[in-house]
């Protein structure tokens, strides 16, 4: 239930029949101070404007037509035309029930379910995941879980990078490891592997001559170049799986679709952008000119589509990918999960599949699109040396710190406990410290504010889940198991139940723009409201057995939201910590 949208509706109906023009919209928003209501309705002043008549007198109108009977027991009109509306805390304690006794919390589940296809993490072979896979991969596994919540099908694509003239120094790289090396070849750290590579590549030209030609023969199909490229693939995808299983992430090995599943179509897609004339030849290369985009002299910029030498670029295999989305995956709606350096690169893929009419208007193309990871001297997030971080390497460091920090707080703590909620702890604060920002934006990786345990971080909200956690194992009920009724008259109850139950409003921001620091922001709220009604309105000591179990039901309600909305976010809860 989205009460947003329920207010939405009631109001632009009235609106309607108050004579508001048929496109106005009431603009319901959360208000945000109490005087002003739970929600308030912003839209009056435009559709006043429109008519030419006087807002107050329009709103008047409105709330003379509006029926909110048994949900709203109160509306004011305020300012130049706001209307406040305050909720019946009979239907808040109605609608607690409904969530409650919902194994979806009374989400709207839809009936119009969209094939979406989520391409997130996406990394190269050959080389670690770094920490600018991380935000892809958490951010999209974030939106994958809340859209499959919500009842759509969900294709998880990693766009891996499989693919390009690089294999044939890597196979060449590979082959010389093997004759050479052949008791060392579990290529632990594919960085130096990479690395190493290409100082051979550039070094040695017998070397580098051999690359090239592997390059060839590799996209000729020949088998034991394919034979040494799917082992590099495979080493490097058993090594990323085992991080998405450290991470908590929903990537599987049947999610890969690679760059190179798209190498078929290639050549197909070059002829055919010059048969409609949209691709032209330059100086051997085929090149694809767009009006929309001017490069710095006001031209036309060019977008090369083949090189000279024949090799195809990663617009080309994008232009592939997305066509192969729509046709085969049947896409109704596309999510790009990278950063924003790559805008341009999406942007002008979209504008020749769409020139070229290989998908249609209706397919949904969104670049989700997020900033970078700082150090705490706002330059990129390095390390000493002035590499990249690993992911792994973060992790570790991550676990690190948590184990100290668990160990500290809870000394008598077994081995095995202490594991879980170490491991509980340490990615849930990575992870959230990155969900929480506003993915848009850079933002400075702090160590000791993400593992924090006051503030808006995981492990607040997840000690405020095992607080709540307790209150049940004191009393001796399951979570599930509470009756009798829910009873609003305290303003702390009546003000928990309210955020409760705009749960749906939250996830609609990572449902609709992956925008998961909503969700973040909702859930820190729920569990400060959560804290306060604990501090004024006992439970277990409550004056009645009937108020006691209404406000067992409500931390049950609370304890569910947190869960639900953690896992959403991919991370975990525990029940001690
Ligand atoms: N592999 C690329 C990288 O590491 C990201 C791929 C994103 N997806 C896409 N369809 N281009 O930057």
């Amino acid at each position: 239930m989205n009460i947003q949208t329920l207010l939405t509706d009631k109001i632009n109906q009235a609106m309607r029949a108050a004579g508001a023009p048929q496109e106005s919209d009431a603009l319901i928003k959360q208000s945000a101070k109490v005087q002003f209501g739970d929600y308030q309705a912003n839209g009056i002043m435009a559709a006043a404007k429109k008519l030419g008549c006087l807002p107050r007198q329009l709103a008047e109108k409105v709330v003379e037509q509006l029926d909110l009977t048994g949900i709203v027991e109160k509306v004011d009109i305020a300012g130049p035309g706001f209307i406040n509306l305050f909720l019946d805390k009979h239907w808040l304690a109605k609608q607690s029930e409904l969530a409650l006794a919902d194994s979806k919390l009374n989400l709207t589940i839809t009936d119009h379910p969209q094939t979406v296809v989520v391409d997130y993490s996406a990394p190269n072979v050959a080389k670690e995941m770094h920490v600018g896979h991380l935000r892809s991969t958490i951010i999209g596994d974030a939106t994958v879980r809340t859209l499959e919540f919500l009842g759509h099908h969900v294709i998880r694509a990693n766009h891996v990078g499989d693919w390009g003239t690089q294999f044939g120094m890597l196979i060449a790289y590979l082959e010389k490891m093997q004759n050479e090396h052949a008791e060392d070849m579990a290529l632990s750290d594919l960085e130096t592997f990479y690395r190493a590579a290409k100082k051979y590549y550039d070094e040695d030209a017998q070397f580098a001559e051999k690359a090239r030609n592997y390059v060839v023969k590799l996209q000729g199909g020949d088998a034991y170049c394919a034979q040494m490229w799917r082992k590099l693939v495979d080493i490097t995808m058993t090594q990323n799986l085992a991080t998405y299983q450290r991470l908590n992430v929903t990537l599987g090995i049947e999610d890969t679709m690679g760059e190179s599943i798209y190498n078929d179509m290639l050549p197909g897609i070059v002829a055919d952008l010059k048969n409609r004339g949209l691709a032209v030849e330059n100086e051997g290369a085929t090149v694809v000119y767009l009006d929309e985009f001017k490069n710095k002299d006001g031209d036309p910029m060019g977008v090369i589509i083949q090189k000279r030498d024949g090799g195809y670029l990663y617009a080309t295999t994008d232009i592939a990918c997305v066509i192969y989305r729509y046709e085969k995956l049947k896409a109704d709606r596309i999510l790009y999960y990278t950063d924003s350096r790559q805008h341009q690169h999406l942007e002008q893929v979209w504008l020749i599949a769409h020139k070229a009419d290989y998908i249609p208007d209706s397919l949904k193309l969104e670049h989700h699109m997020f900033g970078m990871m700082l150090g705490k001297d706002g330059k990129p997030f390095k390390t000493r040396s002035g590499d990249t971080i690993k992911l792994n390497d973060l992790l570790d460091e991550a676990t690190e710190r948590a184990a100290i920090l668990i160990r500290q707080k809870n000394p008598d703590l077994t081995e095995a406990e202490l594991n879980q909620i170490v491991d509980a702890v340490a990615i849930g604060a990575v992870k959230y410290a990155d969900l929480s920002k506003n993915r848009t934006t850079d933002y400075v990786f702090d160590w000791d504010n993400m593992l924090a345990f006051e503030g808006n971080t995981a492990p607040y909200l997840q000690y405020a889940y095992t607080r709540v956690f307790s209150i049940f194992k004191k009393a001796n009920i399951a979570l599930d198991s509470v009756t009798g009724e829910i009873l609003i008259d305290d303003e702390k109850e009546r003000a928990l139940a309210t955020r409760l139950l705009q749960f749906e409003e939250a996830v609609e921001a990572v449902a609709k723009e992956g925008l998961p620091h909503i969700l973040c922001a909702y859930l820190y709220d729920i569990a400060t409201l959560f804290s306060s009604f604990y501090e004024n309105c006992p439970i277990l000591t409550a004056a009645t057995e009937q108020q006691k179990q209404s406000r067992l039901k409500l931390a049950a309600l609370t304890a569910r939201t947190l869960n639900i909305g953690l896992t959403m976010l991919g991370i975990k809860t525990i029940e001690k910590m």
